[in-house]
């Protein structure tokens, strides 16, 4: 028997039902804001007050970026009595430095020098009057004590201008719960606390620094404006559960650059209501690949638009680049606007992959094969390398909605194995193939 095609493979079908599981937690954060709001002024009011007093006792200093600043509180955890001995819990001293640089006005730098600092659920909300950048020398410690977590563990949320970057470590200590993880088992599943979370943030930096181990995604992006994350690397084994690298949902403007992610699931999954995503000079592998969707699952998904993926490498993952829709998927919307350019596959399973037809669990046995999800205007262009199994390009569009406006261009991957020959598996794809190995040249 022949390596299984994407959409039946049981290793492509288990982790990635739980993303929407996860956005929709997302989406209940989002409407509880309003307290969050009403508890963030409360806090503030409070942090006024104490950084008022503190104000009182020292000399004022000019702020990094040279704005008229209301000088805050200590900001670095040390001398707020954090420790760094990998057992002392800093949460308290963590978010006590937050409060006061939250509180104050121009730019202010939260410290958090070398050292191993063990943290629970870390609550960053804003708004903020000042803009926030966090340096991040130590290695953060997400405790395997589940109970100390609410959902996420730590969690930026309504928040302008904010930063973190420098040399150290978010390490979520997964493997101290993922034997907890029951996604692969339950459809609905409870899921275990992703590590680095943006909610509501405009214009955000992530540089420097490394994400290991995550209990679950490692950075979820949810209804972000403006973000760049650079020179980042994020690390799980290939086998660990869902501990995507970067999850962004109902987001704008992301930019991914020399970035390196190796983990368990995706490592780049973009979802429904994401627009204007560049991702460029990274590497992938191994992990899942850079996907867009799942879509269609849930009722009223907005679009996905404009996605460009260039000069990236996929190394020894499961999928390169994939685009996957519900098969009866539950909104109508369009997947439109992507452009893959120079991408070198090395040993992927299926590097090139649209499915509309995704369908994990079985769950939707009964379904009549149409889709609602329109997906056109897919330029893949120089994709070059080698695929662990014959099928290196999948279109496998939905009967209804034949995927438009689909182009190979420059498109030469090669089957590596001796049992069998380099393919390319189509159903329901429309568009042109310019200078592809013929083989694969099925449009
Ligand atoms: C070659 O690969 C294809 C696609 O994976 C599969 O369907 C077919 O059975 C394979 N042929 C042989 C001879 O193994
Ligand atoms: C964010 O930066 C913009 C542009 O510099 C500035 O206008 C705005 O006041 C800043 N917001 C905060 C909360 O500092
Ligand atoms: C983004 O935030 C940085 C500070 O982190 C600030 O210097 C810059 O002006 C902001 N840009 C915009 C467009 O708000
Ligand atoms: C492509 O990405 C690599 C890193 O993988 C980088 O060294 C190189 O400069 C990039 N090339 C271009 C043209 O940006
Ligand atoms: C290619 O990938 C396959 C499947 O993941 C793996 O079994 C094989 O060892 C890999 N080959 C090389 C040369 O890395």
């Amino acid at each position: 028997m022949g390596p299984a095609s994407p959409s039946t493979s049981p290793q492509l079908t288990t982790p990635d039902q739980t993303r929407s599981t996860n956005k929709m937690a997302m989406a209940m954060a989002g409407r509880s804001s309003s307290t969050a709001v009403a508890v963030a002024v409360a806090v503030y009011a409070v942090a006024l007050l104490v950084s008022t007093a503190w104000a009182a006792a020292t000399p004022a200093k000019p702020a990094a970026g040279g704005a008229p600043s209301m000088p805050a509180g200590p900001l670095d955890i040390v001398l707020l009595g954090a420790k760094g001995d990998g057992k002392t819990d800093a949460t308290q001293t963590i978010m006590k430095a937050w409060k006061n640089a939250c509180a104050a006005t121009g730019t202010q730098k939260i410290i958090i020098p070398a050292g191993n600092f063990l943290v629970g659920a870390l609550e960053l909300s804003g708004p903020c009057t000042s803009s926030i950048i966090i340096r991040l020398d130590g290695n953060l410690l997400g405790t395997g004590d589940l109970n100390a977590y609410k959902k996420n563990w730590i969690e930026v949320m309504h928040v302008d201008n904010f930063s973190i970057n420098g040399h150290g470590t978010i390490d979520g200590q997964g493997p101290l719960v993922w034997e907890k993880n029951q996604c692969n088992k339950n459809y609905n599943c409870k899921i275990l606390p992703n590590s680095l979370v943006l909610d509501y943030v405009n214009n955000a930096t992530i540089r420097g620094i490394t994400l290991k181990n995550a209990k679950f995604f490692h950075l979820n992006l949810f209804n972000c404006k403006t973000v760049l994350v650079e020179n980042v690397q994020i690390t799980a084994p290939g086998d660990s559960p869902n501990t995507d690298g970067i999850h962004m949902g109902d987001s704008e403007d992301v930019t991914i650059k020399s970035t390196t992610i190796g983990v368990g699931d995706d490592c780049i999954s973009i979802g429904p209501g994401t627009k204007h995503v560049k991702i460029h000079g990274s590497h992938c592998g191994p992990g899942h690949g850079i996907s867009v969707g799942s879509l269609g699952r849930y009722k009223d998904e907005k679009d996905v638009e404009d996605i460009q993926v260039t000069n990236c490498t996929i190394k020894g993952a499961t999928n390169g680049l994939r685009i996957k829709s519900y098969e009866d998927s539950k909104s109508a919307l369009r997947a439109t606007r992507f452009v893959y350019d120079d991408v070198r596959m090395d040993n992927v399973s299926f590097p090139i992959v649209i499915d509309q037809k995704y369908c994990p669990n079985n769950i939707c046995a009964k379904a009549s094969g149409a889709s609602k999800v329109v997906v056109a205007d897919i330029v893949f262009k120089n994709i070059v390398g080698t695929s662990a199994t014959p099928e290196a390009v999948t279109l496998n569009c939905a009967n209804n909605v034949p995927c438009q406006g689909v182009q190979l261009v420059n498109v030469n991957l090669k089957y590596t194995g001796t049992n069998n020959k380099t393919m390319a598996v189509c159903h329901n794809a429309l568009g042109k193939s310019v200078n592809v190995v013929k083989e694969l040249a099925c449009l």
